[in-house]
């Protein structure tokens, strides 16, 4: 972790958040306050089809202002492609924001079309950092899955179908300007999402806090964080779908992006990509396989902060940060279970040491993220921790 006392730290967050339950509805309300009422509306499909509550707030939306344009995306892990073929729906129509409604893909697509009207060229130009060079529309965010945080973050992230690179459009200029957490945006959740976002959540929740780059601040976002997503986690693994716990995943998944998106991504955040761009494994569900392990990994090689976690939702008395810290990894590997997490790699595909061979080199292109590991995180790491998952 940075030490402010002895170097420079930085901590952003610049999105402004409304949460409760039935804020949704106050959307119209807040736009029109802002003097913005043409909107162009990025809804997820299944959300759309399936989720009552979602239509009515989308619908309300086109009848109370005075244009809506909206888009309806089946792109669970959307392309930049994707980006270049619907950005004609939006363009000429001199719109004064976009708002997203949707898991993290669909806010992500909201992003990268805001970005695309103010910005020319294809949208791959945009790959990478600090390519935007003008200020996108303004984005409002509504998240209808607790995971990826994009609602409070400036990472788009796309697959690059040229390059098989999944990479975003990352930028200063893309904040969302307002997330809304509503609780009934999660009623049509499946479980599986509700496991595999969630996992990705606490995947940010655990990296971010043991990052290099890590500093009070954050770590004061990350452990609130993971006091919210733990226990919640857990009742969503026993079905429990009650107001609070939706509220609780979504605040604890928000927490989680502020916190990734000061200190960086960790080694599991890293691994995740190639197997969501050669083997089409959603993101949250990819990251929070090998999470359990790189966890082991630096418990069994001396790492002990992670039993500040351990202290805050466990009041068993044991003796050393050692023990505190072996018992959270055994915490974490028990909670992934419980959301039925797969154990291994065989059941999406990777099945040759050709595979294995194709993730490993791959996620060596993301040397920076396994530099934040708090144990030294090279080639061997990743290749033993492969292998022992395939
Ligand atoms: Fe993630």
């Amino acid at each position: 972790m940075k030490d402010y006392l002895k170097e420079k730290t930085r901590f952003v967050m610049k999105t402004e958040t409304l949460m409760g339950d039935g804020i949704a509805k106050e959307l119209p309300d807040v736009l029109a306050a802002w003097e913005w009422s043409r909107v162009g509306l990025v809804v997820d499909g299944g959300l759309y089809r399936h989720n009552d509550y979602a239509r009515q707030v989308a619908e309300t939306l086109r009848q109370r202002l005075e244009h809506v344009t909206m888009l309806i995306a089946d792109m669970p892990e959307p392309t930049y492609d994707y980006l270049d073929q619907t950005r004609g729906v939006f363009a000429d129509l001199d719109l004064d924001c976009f708002v997203g409604i949707g898991g993290g893909s669909t806010l992500d697509i909201a992003k990268g079309l805001a970005t695309l009207m103010t910005n020319e060229g294809a949208a791959v130009s945009y790959r990478g950092f600090g390519k935007v060079k003008n200020t996108p529309l303004p984005v409002v965010a509504l998240p209808s899955t607790a995971g990826t945080g994009s609602e409070v973050t400036p990472y788009a992230v796309f697959i690059d179908t040229q390059q098989q690179w999944k990479f975003g459009i990352n930028s200063e200029h893309n904040y969302p300007k307002l997330a809304l957490y509503d609780p009934r945006l999660l009623d049509s959740c499946p479980d599986r999402i509700y496991a595999s976002a969630g996992m990705d959540a606490m995947t940010h929740t655990l990296e971010s806090f043991v990052a290099r780059n890590a500093t009070v601040v954050s770590r004061m976002f990350s452990k609130q964080a993971f006091k919210l997503l733990f226990p919640n986690l857990k009742r969503a693994a026993g079905g429990e779908r009650s107001t609070a716990v939706k509220l609780n995943l979504l605040l604890g998944a928000g927490c989680a992006g502020v916190a990734l998106m000061n200190s960086g991504a960790g080694p599991a955040g890293a691994l995740s990509y190639p197997l969501g761009v050669y083997y089409d494994v959603p993101h949250g569900l990819a990251g929070s396989v090998f999470l359990p392990a790189v966890i082991r990994y630096n418990v069994e090689n001396g790492y002990t902060d992670y039993a500040e976690l351990y202290d805050l939702v466990c009041d068993e008395a044991c003796a050393t940060a050692a023990e505190k810290s072996s018992r959270f990894a055994e915490a974490i590997e028990q909670l992934s279970d419980e959301l039925g997490i797969p154990t291994e790699l065989g059941g999406f595909g990777v099945k040759t040491d050709e595979d294995s061979r194709r993730i490993i080199d791959h996620s060596m292109q993301l040397k920076a993220a396994f530099e934040q590991n708090p144990i030294t995180f090279g080639q061997s790491e990743v290749e033993r921790i492969v292998y022992a998952l395939s």
